[in-house]
């Protein structure tokens, strides 16, 4: 009886702990997650993906190098898709290893269902979005990872 009860009281704060955490997740709009990734979950205390970390060299057309920095929800996801409010921010840096720019792709149920519900900006350094949404550049070239969630520098299972 305890046992069933300390399991219900453990459902229930695991449902609310995830509940309220979703709610302080931005919507598909710039300014909201720009606010998100620099003050309410500043993305450079995030994790790496294991297989991917600090900076590391990178292809056309995103810069010379560049590190990939993941929240929670987006490591804690173990195969394709992603769990939905997972973020990936790219810091873009040039050959001389300035940062030049930020790449983001985050998961937003419903927004994009054709194309893995990825929100995709890229921002400035001082925030301004530009492309965003559903931009056919990205889109068209992560889509040929569609089958690993158009992640290209993490392998899911
Ligand atoms: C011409 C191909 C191409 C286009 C267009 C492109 N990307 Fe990428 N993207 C890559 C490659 C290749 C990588 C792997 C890292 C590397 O080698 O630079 C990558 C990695 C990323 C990552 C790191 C996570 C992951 O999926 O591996 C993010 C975030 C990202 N891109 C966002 C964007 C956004 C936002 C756009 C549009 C504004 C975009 N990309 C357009 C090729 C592309």
């Amino acid at each position: 009886m305890t046992k069933k009860i300390t399991g219900f009281i453990i459902l229930f704060l695991a449902v609310f702990i995830g509940t309220s955490a979703m709610a302080q997740m931005p919507d598909a709009d710039p300014k909201e997650l720009w606010n998100h990734i620099t003050k309410i979950s500043p993305y450079t205390q995030w994790k790496f993906w294991d297989d991917h970390p600090g900076m590391v060299k990178g292809r056309e057309p995103h810069g010379s190098f560049h590190k990939v920095y993941v929240n929670d929800q987006a490591y804690g996801s173990h195969s394709a898709p992603l769990k939905y409010g997972a973020i990936q921010v790219k810091e873009n840096y040039n050959k001389n290893k300035k940062l030049m720019a930020l790449t983001v792709m985050y998961k937003v149920k419903g927004y994009n269902p054709d194309d893995g519900d990825w929100f995709w900006v890229k921002y400035s350094l001082s925030g301004k979005a530009k492309p965003y949404g559903k931009p056919a550049g990205c889109i068209g070239c992560h889509g040929g990872r569609a089958s690993n969630d158009f992640v290209l520098v993490h392998e899911f299972e």
